[in-house]
């Protein structure tokens, strides 16, 4: 069983502050799902939670072997081809080649991908399969910790469906827990024991919603008539209700300016 704890992280780009002292527990077992609005700092925490970005302040208790990391972008290496890209961190851990191909294998299958796709390089993937690249990229190290961000977003409902169900399958088989970010409420409401509510400004988790039992057990009825019931909780006001056409716009012109300025 894995978790993970993030206690007090703070971070700012360039003297801005993004997070202020945040903190979110992640028990043995448990998939979070963290949902807030665009630009609240869920995909800066989910790089700190990764590994990749070190906070300016704040502690990371990490308790399982191996995370696998899906990032918002799928950040390919553009000159390698998908088997490259899938298998690129176990060559960085310098594995054999042999064990590399029958784990890349594994982890294509898995994610629907077809043989013939593994040969082409990203620019020639449609963005869906750019996106199963990188989910299979994060299968592939065998992790029991999740840091997936909106990693399905750029699949058809079909195919997000199934991944869903290989998250469900797989945390379900090995008991890993997870830190799942969407803005879909009905994916949250699917996967997650728990849904964590981020900020709008990234000054800490607002608040959890708990949907009715376990992930994997929950009928469509349930998911359904649980995301209904949220849409009057005022934990979710910022994200229901933020119009981002009525946001300031850095460097924005009016159209009629347009000639003018852009
Ligand atoms: N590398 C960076 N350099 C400067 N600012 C950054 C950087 N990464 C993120 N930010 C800023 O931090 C804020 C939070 O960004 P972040 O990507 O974490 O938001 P988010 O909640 O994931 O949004 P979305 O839902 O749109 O993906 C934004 O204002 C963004 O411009
Ligand atoms: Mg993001």
């Amino acid at each position: 069983m894995s978790g993970l704890t993030l206690a007090t992280i703070s971070h700012a780009f360039a003297g801005r502050r993004v997070l202020d002292t945040v903190s979110l527990v992640i028990r043995p077992g448990e998939l979070v799902a963290l949902v807030g609005p665009s630009g609240s700092g869920k995909s800066t925490l989910a790089a700190i939670a990764g590994g990749v970005l070190k906070p300016d302040r704040g502690r990371i208790m990490r308790r399982y072997a191996r995370h696998g990391m899906v990032f918002q972008q799928a950040r390919l290496l553009p000159w390698a081809d998908a088997r490259d890209n899938i298998g690129f961190p176990l060559q960085l851990a310098g594995m054999g080649a042999e064990r590399i191909a029958a784990r890349v294998q594994a982890a294509a299958e898995a994610v629907a991908l077809r043989p013939d796709d593994l040969s082409k390089r990203p620019d020639a993937l449609s963005g869906g399969m750019r996106a199963r690249v990188a989910i299979a990229r994060a299968l592939v190290v065998e992790p029991d910790f999740l840091v997936f961000d909106e990693p399905f977003a750029a699949l058809d409902p079909a195919l997000r469906r199934r991944m869903q169900d290989l998250v469900l399958s797989l945390s379900g088989a090995r008991g890993f827990g997870g830190l799942f970010i969407t803005h879909d409420l009905f994916e949250a409401a699917r996967l997650a024991h728990r849904i964590a509510v981020l900020d709008r400004q990234g000054r800490g988790i607002t608040g959890s919603l708990t949907p009715p039992g376990a992930p994997g057990t929950r009928s469509e009825a349930t998911i359904f008539g649980f995301v209904e019931k949220t849409r009057d909780d005022p934990l979710l006001r910022d994200l229901v209700n933020v119009d981002e056409r009525a946001l300031p716009l850095e460097g924005a012109c009016d159209i009629s300016g347009f000639r003018r300025c852009c």
